[in-house]
């Protein structure tokens, strides 16, 4: 396995990713592990990730210098191989200019290990203001940009490695290479890690945390929760009960095909509460969208904590709970654990023992774990839907002939987009109902109806996004079926706003 240090880089995750799409395990640690807890992970290469100090500055993030004695191949990213440097007595100084963008990186030594197979000159991603005008002794020169006579750096008798651009970035052409080079030519790593084997030794560490103990689990629906179940379940069997609150906000057929799918199919023991009457009832009269959020979650806890106390001998809660969750680029920050719970916010005084199986992973691994255990493709690549669900995506007061309106509106979007999105490019798409009421005509009649809003939105990772140039054709279809199946809707509109301003959900 593979360490990777982060001094806080923008990049960081995604040297992760690289790392493992090579079937190499790896983690993300802080800069300032001790020697101990390096040994004990017992790494076969360590990984210096980028950051945005300068190694001269005081306080900058600086590791410990066991880490170049030769004992590890060590390959320095940007700020990484920029504070090897200048431990190894080379010299890093602030350029004139800052290098910021896709530059040319020429290769000055065939017989480079690190860029091996690649021609030169590439295309890399540079970000960076400091330089090395001169690097320690015995460090060979392999690569030069535009600004930076030290692009690559080499001491294959030490075991390190230097490069001033971003292997990690799709934007470096060679990165992958580079990447692998490190990986399997420098430090010789088997690429023998993989979803199976991810699979088996999971359930064999579930199995042994939770022993012959119960554990429940909260399923939303979403891809995490259901996987971490379908593992604990693989590991524990019947000990494990599920507990599907169903709060009656969810989409057309969701819960009919939730329970269909983990009762039936997956074999799961699921509890479903019906709690659709409590949750209304709760909102009634209830306009402010943070109002109706803190009500959802509050009566969402104390639901399934009731539920889950009725499994009481239930030891442990099992949570979704993914890398990215875990791990927060930002150096010291690394390690800190968040409070993340997929449920919505789990009271602090329960007093379960938490099982997290998933919180190595990220999410298109946890979708590949999902395809392998049998959870069907709608739910290995369900869409991010808001835990308050649909009471979020109807303006003003929630109630059940708004929320069925919505829900046939809402069908008719997710086919029709779904239909022409066979790739699943487009991040999320829903309906909205903006509880505004139009004029339109109907036969030879005049109608005064509601107004639906499309929303389809593209996304990384949901914190921007921007909205989806769906072909008129799409659109069209959407907003005759939705007029001419959907009683009490004359109007249909697009929301053509990005995230910023806009946020994705509309409350
Ligand atoms: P916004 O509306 O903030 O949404 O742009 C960003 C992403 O988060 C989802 N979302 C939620 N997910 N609980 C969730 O689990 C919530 O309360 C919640 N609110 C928004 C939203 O669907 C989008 O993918």
């Amino acid at each position: 396995k593979v360490l990777i240090l982060d001094f806080g880089g923008q990049y960081s995750q995604l040297i992760a990713r690289r790392v493992r799409e090579n079937k190499v395990y790896c983690e993300i640690k802080p800069y300032d592990i001790s020697p101990q807890e390096i040994e004990d992970f017992n790494p076969k290469a360590i990984i210096l990730s980028g950051g945005p100090a300068s190694v001269y500055k005081e306080g900058a993030p600086d590791c410990n210098n066991i880490i170049f004695s030769g004992k590890w191949p060590v390959l320095g990213i940007c700020y990484g191989m920029q504070l090897m440097v200048h431990k190894l007595k080379g010299k890093v100084q602030r350029a004139e200019s800052r290098e910021y963008g896709v530059m040319d990186l020429k290769i000055l030594q065939e017989q480079s290990k690190l860029l091996k197979d690649i021609s030169s000159p590439t295309k890399v991603l540079m970000s960076h203001s400091d330089f090395i005008p001169i690097p320690p002794a015995n460090f060979k020169v392999t690569a030069t940009s535009k600004n930076t006579p030290t692009a690559a750096i080499e001491s294959d008798e030490k075991q390190l490695y230097g490069i001033q651009f971003h292997p990690e970035v799709v934007h470096s052409e060679c990165g992958k290479t580079v990447i692998k080079n490190f990986l399997f030519e420098i430090a010789g790593i088997l690429p023998d890690w993989n979803m199976d084997s991810f699979i088996e030794e999971t359930v064999k560490n579930i199995s042994k945390q939770i022993g012959n103990k119960k554990a429940v689990c909260g399923l939303s629906g979403g891809v995490d929760s259901a996987v971490a179940a379908l593992l604990v379940h693989k590991a524990i069997g019947d000990n494990l009960t599920c507990i599907f609150v169903d709060h009656g906000l969810l989409r057309l057929n969701e819960a009919e095909e939730v329970m269909e799918a983990f009762e039936g199919k997956l074999g799961l023991n699921v509890i479903k509460v019906d709690a659709g009457e409590h949750f209304l009832s709760r909102l009634k009269g209830v306009i402010d969208p943070e109002r109706k959020r803190k009500i959802i979650g509050n009566e969402f806890i104390n639901i399934f904590e009731k539920e889950a106390a009725k499994y009481g001998e239930g030891e442990f809660l099992v949570q979704g709970t993914l890398y990215p969750d875990i791990v927060e680029s930002g150096t010291k920050t690394a390690t800190t654990i968040k409070t993340h719970h997929n449920v919505g916010g789990l009271p602090e005084d329960m007093t379960f023992k938490l099982c997290e199986p998933l919180k190595e992973l990220f999410k298109d691994e946890v979708r590949e774990v999902g395809r392998k255990l049998g959870l069907p493709e709608h739910l290995v690549n369900r869409q991010p839907f808001p835990g308050p669900g649909m009471a979020i995506r109807v303006m003003g007061e929630v109630n059940e002939d708004r929320l069925n309106l919505l829900r046939k509106a809402d069908a008719i979007v997710r086919k029709e987009i779904k239909a022409y999105d066979k790739e699943n490019k487009v991040w999320q798409y829903f309906a909205v109902l903006p509880g505004s009421y139009s004029v339109g005509v109907m036969g030879d009649d005049r109608t005064y109806q509601q107004v639906v809003a499309v929303r389809a939105v593209g996304s990384e990772d949901g914190m921007t996004a921007s909205w989806s140039h769906l072909p008129y054709e799409v659109l069209d279809k959407i907003s005759q079926r939705i007029v001419n199946e959907v009683d009490g809707v004359n109007r249909v509109v697009y929301d053509i706003t990005s995230k910023p301003p806009g946020t994705i959900e509309w409350e």
